[in-house]
This record gives structure tokens, C-alpha cells and sequence, in this order.
């Protein structure tokens, strides 16, 4: 069932109330450990909104592109749970909130029977071992080929922020050879680290995030192409653990003001899904202390409440 978004023009209108209302914060700042992020230019702000219809509004900033960083970690959730079902997934993998930040290794440590979740480090390495493909170079094809179906055109890899993350990645690696040791990773810790870091580095717009987004919001359909990505029933567990997880330790200060699903990564990209209707993607590389942007949670509250998005 399409629940739609208001008029049209009402949205168009809010849209870019929101870019005009948000665009001179200057709080927070870029990651930096990632050297290239920190190199992007911190005003940089977009907003797309994409409807179940195929409606697209748009704000900003809407033609660069950034790396997706931990927004690709729900699309990687959803081909794992449609290459191996979602019990399977779900066993794997885990779908409880660590209530630690996105790349802690203490989570894993004290949840090491597999309860961490797909939208952390850990967990979204885990999730990557899963791809389909007996090689890494058939994982990332895999890979490359069905996340640009999600947005319904071919995504290319950052190869400067790609080799940025490659050269600094350590942390990770010690996170899935940690994986390994309680035998929680299926496949090489170190190759399926390096395809993680491949995915976080595909570039995207706004645009295609928004698209990728209503894909989610649509049962598995991309509404622009009306190709099926992936079955109705795992769009359903795919935004359960965006809201359960999404936005790592401050998921419940996101659902408290939000009340609709969301994701978050380290370039400033943030997803936010409003089941039935559309999404909402936004880009702003300022970071708050959890590693989430500033300005895209300022803008999705906003029109979460303006058009009457709250789930609850
Ligand atoms: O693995 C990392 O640290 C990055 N490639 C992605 C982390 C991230 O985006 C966390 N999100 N807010």
C-alpha cells in the first residue's frame, strides 16, 4: 500500500525551507580518521527526497558525490539476508544494539555469541564475509553490481578515499580477526575487511542515496527503475535493525526525535526511510561525537515532523 507524501509542492517547498533553515551551522566537524575525509569541504550540504511514486526533490549540493561509508551497511544486510535467508542472516549476525560506538571492539568482546548487529564495524564486516562469490573479487562485483541496482546506476569506488581508509585500517582488521577467533567471519578476515572498505568507498549523490532509500521503502522495488532488488519481507527486517541500531549508541535519541528508521556514515551521508512513503537522504560532512552529521539529523527531524513522518 502507497501512503505517498503530502502535495508536491508542499514538499518541494519544505525541502528547501530546510536547506535555507540548516545551512549555516558550522557545528561539528569532518572525520579525520580517514585522512580524505577530513580534505572534503565541511559547507557542503544536499537534500534529496525521493517518494515511492518516483517524486524527486531536491536541495543543495545534489551533484557530488561522497563515499557511502556505514550508509552501505543496510543494503549489504539486505542482499546477505536475500542470498541466505533472514534466519540465517539473523543467527550470523546478530540485530541487537551494542550500546557502544560503531567500531568498538569491547561490544564484541561481551557479546561475542554473535550479538552485535549488521550496521557495525564488526557485524558489517561479518555481513561482507557473507556476499555470494567464492573469491573477493567475485564478492565485490557482487557487491558493486547490486548496491547500483539499488540506486539504479552503475556506482563507481572513491579510489582516493578507498586507498585513505586501506592505509589506516588496522582498527578493522583487528575487529575481524578478532571476528575470526570466535569463528563468527565466513571468509578471510583480512579480504573481507578490504571489501568492506571497498563498499564504504562507493560513490554516491544524494539522489541515489534517497533512491536507494525509497527502494527500502517500497518493498524491495526501486521506484525510479521498477526493478525488484530484493523481497518485501527483507526491507521489513532491514529497517527494524536501522531503528533498533542505525544511528549505533544514539539510536534511541534518533528514534525519540525522528521515529523513522535511519543510517549514518562517517562521509556525512545520512539515510532516513519512511516505510510506504519515500526517503530522505542528506549530505554534510560536520560530525557530532558519535560519528553521525550534524546538519542531516537537524534535517531529518525537521521534515520527519513537518510532513508528518513519525511512525509512532
Ligand atoms: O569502517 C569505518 O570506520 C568506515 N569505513 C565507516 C564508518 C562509519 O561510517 C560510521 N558511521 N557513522
Amino acid at each position: 500500500m502507497s501512503l505517498l507524501l503530502p502535495d508536491p509542492v508542499l514538499v518541494a517547498n519544505l525541502v528547501r525551507d530546510s536547506y535555507q533553515r540548516f545551512q549555516g551551522i558550522t557545528d561539528g566537524k569532518n572525520a579525520d580518521y580517514i585522512p580524505a575525509l577530513a580534505q572534503v569541504p565541511p559547507d557542503l550540504f544536499a537534500i534529496a527526497l525521493v517518494g515511492v511514486n518516483g517524486a524527486v526533490h531536491l536541495a543543495g549540493d545534489t551533484q557530488v558525490e561522497f563515499s557511502m561509508q556505514s550508509v552501505s551497511k543496510p543494503f549489504v544486510f539486505a542482499l546477505v539476508c536475500q542470498a541466505i535467508g533472514e534466519q540465517a542472516a539473523k543467527e550470523k549476525l546478530g540485530v541487537n544494539n551494542t550500546g557502544l560506538p560503531f567500531n568498538s571492539v569491547l561490544a564484541m568482546e561481551r557479546l561475542h555469541t554473535g550479538a552485535h548487529n549488521p550496521m557495525v564495524n564488526a557485524g558489517a564486516i561479518a555481513a561482507t564475509s557473507l556476499v555470494p562469490g567464492t573469491t573477493a573479487e567475485e564478492k565485490w562485483q557482487f557487491l558493486q553490481t547490486q548496491i547500483s541496482r539499488f540506486a539504479g546506476r552503475s556506482l563507481t569506488l572513491n579510489e582516493v578515499v578507498y586507498a585513505s581508509e586501506a592505509a589506516h585500517n588496522r582498527h578493522n582488521q583487528g575487529l575481524a580477526k578478532l571476528l575470526d577467533a570466535y569463528d563468527r567471519i565466513f571468509f578471510d578476515p583480512l579480504q573481507a575487511t578490504d571489501i568492506y572498505t571497498k563498499q564504504c568507498a562507493l560513490n554516491v549523490t544524494v539522489r541515489d542515496l534517497a533512491v536507494m532509500g525509497a527502494t527500502l521503502a517500497n518493498g524491495g522495488v526501486n521506484p525510479i527503475t521498477g526493478e525488484m532488488i530484493i523481497d518485501p519481507i527483507h526491507c521489513q527486517h532491514v529497517l527494524a535493525v536501522m531503528v533498533t541500531a542505525g544511528l549505533y549508541e544514539q539510536s534511541g535519541d534518533w528514534l525519540y526525535e525522528v521515529g523513522l528508521p535511519g543510517k549514518s556514515g562517517v562521509s556525512g551521508g545520512m539515510l532516513t526511510v519512511s516505510p510506504g512513503r519515500g526517503a530522505l537522504a542528506t549530505f554534510a560532512p560536520p560530525l557530532d561525537a558519535a560519528g553521525n552529521s550534524i546538519k542531516g539529523q537537524k534535517v531529518a527531524q525537521h521534515l520527519s515532523t513537518t510532513l508528518g513522518l513519525n511512525l509512532f
